[in-house]
């Protein structure tokens, strides 16, 4: 018979013991592993101290200890002490025979096999874009052709009907900004790394949105004097930043406030299952006090063509997700009505320069 020891230790996902005060009992390897401490240095501690969950546990998991009933919690953010937290599924219920103790599992949708599964999908991605972007530019011809014969037709035709040729212009104009778009897409070629200064960076979309399409917003610079250089192409950068500033002015059409905020955090990590990985210890986050993400296209406002506003593409945040993606770099966001965070993490640009 199989002890309860060798089960525990062959476990392939995290798992921790819970007493009744929420310490640690046990944790095994993979936990270990997880938290990238020792069982030693974790047994005793309050469980919430060492993992940190991005949602609101606390009355489900008195509930299923107090009625003996299992919890689980999908998609949530876990931290742990130094680590970018990880999307998991969490799976709780109560130790039979230990009252009051909780067992808990979770299993990671690791950062790789996002990336990987982002990768299929980019290769997907890649040809169904290679494939619009003709058609973006074939369509672009005749729809000219189209706007032109509508503005002629309109010199000659009484004021009721000219109504119908403003509408042929201005729909035709709209299908040409979306076509411009898709073919931006097609366009991004890999980043021209070098050193960048990320002020310099939101300084230019600062100046350039007022001028445009944030002039009724406020935008205000909370930046850290003394962030170093990061490592990427600065005119992608830019247009990531852009797009994140017109998103919140859209967000806000009556005006409101941005925070442009900066901070370096040394032990932000991206970490893959193969144990690889690198730090993005530069932080930028654009900071919104509008209405927040549309419940509906929360979790999917980085696929293309998710919209929430009537005359969107959805190819915003498809763009900024490729960039930052290409940049090996990593974005969140995170948003309440009258806050919404969408925080990049870049590299470090290397020290010699180079
Ligand atoms: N700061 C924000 N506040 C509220 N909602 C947002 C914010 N940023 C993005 N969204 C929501 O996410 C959706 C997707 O954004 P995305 O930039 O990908 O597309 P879009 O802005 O609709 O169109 P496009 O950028 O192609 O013109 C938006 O339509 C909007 O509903
Ligand atoms: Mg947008």
């Amino acid at each position: 018979m199989t002890s309860d020891q060798n089960i525990w230790a062959s476990l392939p996902v995290p798992a921790f013991i819970i007493d009744a005060d929420d310490r640690i009992t046990d944790v095994n390897s993979a936990g270990e592993g997880f938290l990238n401490a020792s069982r030693n240095a974790v047994i005793g501690h309050p469980v919430w101290d060492q993992i940190a969950v991005d949602a609101p546990l606390e009355e489900a998991f008195l509930r299923a200890r107090q009625q003996g009933t299992p919890l689980f919690v999908n998609d949530v953010d876990v931290g742990s002490g130094n680590r970018a937290p990880l999307q998991c599924a969490l799976q709780i219920a109560p130790l039979l025979g230990h009252p009051g103790s909780m067992i808990m599992t979770m299993s990671p949708r690791e950062l790789a096999g996002r990336m990987t599964r982002g990768n299929t999908v980019k290769s997907a991605a890649q040809s169904a874009i290679g494939m619009a972007e003709m058609l973006a530019h074939e369509i672009k011809n005749p729809l000219a052709g189209i706007t032109g014969a509508a503005q002629l037709l309109s010199m000659n035709i009484s004021q009721q009907d000219t109504e119908l040729t403003d509408l042929i212009v201005a729909e035709s104009r709209r299908i040409v900004k979306l076509l411009e778009q898709v073919e931006q897409f097609g366009n991004l070629t890999q980043p021209d790394f070098k050193p960048v200064n990320i002020h310099d960076v939101l300084d230019r979309a600062r100046r350039s949105a007022l001028l445009g399409f944030g002039a009724h917003m406020t935008i205000i610079e909370d930046y850290d004097p003394s962030l170093p250089l990061a490592y990427g192409d600065p005119d992608q950068l830019l247009q990531v930043v852009l797009n994140l500033l017109k998103n919140a002015s859209e967000a806000s059409p009556k005006g409101g406030t941005i925070r442009l905020r900066t901070y370096f955090e040394h032990s932000f990590r991206l970490r893959r299952s193969d144990g690889s990985g690198h730090s993005l210890p530069l932080q930028i986050e654009i900071i919104d006090d509008g209405p927040g993400l549309p419940d509906k296209i929360r979790s999917d406002i980085f696929d293309p063509f998710v919209s929430g506003r009537e005359n969107g593409t959805g190819l915003g945040l498809a763009l900024v997700s490729k960039i930052i993606s290409d940049h090996d770099g990593w974005i969140l966001a995170e948003s309440v009505p009258g806050h919404t965070v969408f925080r990049l993490s870049v590299r470090r640009a290397p020290r010699d320069g180079t």
